[in-house]
């Protein structure tokens, strides 16, 4: 059940491996898992008409790679610099000489686009971000906003970590426009942050929850991983409760995955001690969703919770299929309808933007197309993860209104249930008998029902079984 967590934004959209993600950042994309769609288009599959996919991105992944040292449960792509580096990173050569390769990559971008509209989000994920000098994250900054615009008004994000940043720094990055905050913090436990492999303790987690209260971000995250290694209720209980404390305004909850090639990886099997099992697993998440429900985070996507206005704009973006550059080692964009993966290794990284400059990389040609049925699952499995859920009208619209009844009718059981929920064009709930009397007529069906959405939490932890239902009726 719960067992098949990290996907879309990370390793593009895993149809094998959905529960909650490692959703903060779009980096390291994988390449897609064979296709399970219909691969030869016939003439009654739907045209879309004005798809928002090819429209001019106003999004931007930034992939800032550097770490102290990898975590043993970490398989993105990242490059560790040591970890006496905080001090020595200001004029690290590794850290400079990857910010112009990276300025090169972001200059040499055709955007073939008539209008640009300038971005109005950017992401700086890793790795760790904040140990990347504020002076070449302006560069970075600058380069974007000469390339595409850059709204005044532009969510910018960065990951951070404890221990890598103070107030001075913080503010300097303020002063360059980092609106967000995005902090790694997994554990509030010594112990699990030792066995994680983390470069930093509990001593700077709360060192830099106080930074960050201290310097006025107005708007940030918490990241936090459940089901670790010897995690009991009780630490998890009180990592939460910390969590609530630290006050932030939106919290990220993120079941492990334990990846192959990883420390982790050698040393655990899922669903094994000391790793907790299914029900245990379940039983961390229905906590999160209790406790941070209480403290008015609302849960609106599976693995992330955030006050009122504070959603993350750039993930939605993800979400809702629109299109995002994205820059740097291992990263991945969607322009055009179009999938493309960064090498994963610096020298490979660094021989594609010598191609990106010669013109020998054709974003176009090279990438993978998403045809309409790949399109279609995307869009169910990213939308069935938020609490918005499946927009039926305009998923009928583009995808035709056969596949809308034919989804209703298969998530019947589950409504019953209580997994999924059926809500009108109003967001009102349609319950059991409204919907008995509109099954007998598609039309009703199709005019009446306006959203399908999971049930928090249990229809989030059926997540990966209910999307693969979904799956089944688009591909049969
Ligand atoms: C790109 S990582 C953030 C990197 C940042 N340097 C840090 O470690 O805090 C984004 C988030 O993904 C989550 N994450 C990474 N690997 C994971 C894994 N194997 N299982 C579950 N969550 C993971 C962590 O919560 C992490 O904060």
């Amino acid at each position: 059940m719960l067992k098949s967590t990290i996907a879309p934004m990370l390793s593009t959209l895993y149809p094998q491996k959905l529960f909650p993600i490692k959703l903060a950042s779009f980096c390291s994309a994988l390449p897609r898992s064979p296709p399970t769609v219909r691969q030869n288009a016939s003439t009654n599959i739907p045209t879309l008409e004005t798809p928002s996919y090819i429209l001019p991105p106003a999004s931007a992944y930034v992939h800032l790679p550097f770490c102290r040292k990898r975590c043993h449960y970490c398989d993105f792509p990242i490059l560790a610099l040591g970890s006496s580096s905080t001090e020595t990173a200001d004029d690290d050569p590794r850290i400079s000489n990857y910010i112009n390769l990276l300025i090169r990559e972001m200059e040499a971008t055709q955007t073939n686009f008539n209008q640009h509209p300038p971005l109005e989000t950017v992401f700086f994920g890793g790795g760790t971000p904040s140990l990347v000098p504020p002076r070449l994250v302006a560069k970075v900054l600058d380069t974007l906003r000469s390339k595409f615009g850059l709204r005044l008004d532009a969510e910018i994000s960065m990951e951070m970590d404890p221990g890598t940043f103070d107030a001075k720094k913080l503010k300097e990055l303020m002063g360059l426009g980092v609106n967000r905050v995005s902090l790694g913090v997994q554990a509030f436990q010594e112990e699990l942050l030792k066995a994680c492999g983390r470069a930093h303790g509990i001593d700077e987690v709360h060192e830099a929850i106080e930074i960050i209260n201290s310097c006025g971000v107005g708007n940030w995250s918490l990241d936090l991983i459940s089901s670790l290694p010897h995690q009991t209720q009780e630490m998890w209980e009180e990592s939460l409760k910390l969590t609530v404390e630290a006050n932030p305004n939106h919290v990220s909850v993120y079941d492990l995955q334990v990846e192959k090639d990883t420390k982790f990886g050698s040393l655990y099997i899922p669903g094994e001690f000391p790793l907790p099992n299914d029900t245990q697993s379940a039983k961390f998440y229905r906590m999160a969703s209790k406790k941070l429900s209480e403290a008015n985070y609302g849960h609106y996507e599976v693995s992330s919770y955030s006050k009122n206005g504070f959603e993350c704009k750039h993930n939605y973006t993800y979400w809702i299929n629109k299109p995002f550059y994205a820059f740097g080692l291992g990263s991945a964009s969607y322009i055009n309808g179009t999938r493309y993966s960064r090498p994963k290794k610096l020298k490979d990284y660094t021989d594609y933007v010598k191609n990106l400059e010669g013109g020998l990389v054709d974003l176009s040609q090279e990438g993978d197309d998403v045809d309409e049925w790949e399109m279609a699952m995307d869009i169910v499995m990213l939308s069935l993860r938020t609490s918005k859920g499946l927009n039926l009208k305009s998923f009928g619209d583009d995808f035709g209104s056969e596949v809308v009844v034919e989804l209703c009718k298969v998530y019947e059981p589950y409504m019953r249930s209580g997994h999924v929920l059926f809500l009108d064009d109003e967001r009102r709930e349609i319950k059991e008998d409204e919907f008995s009397s509109l099954v007998l007529d598609d039309e009703k069906l199709e005019n009446e029902i306006g959203f399908i959405r999971l049930s928090d939490p249990d229809g989030f932890l059926l997540s990966n079984e209910l999307i693969s239902l979904a799956f089944g009726v688009i591909d049969p």
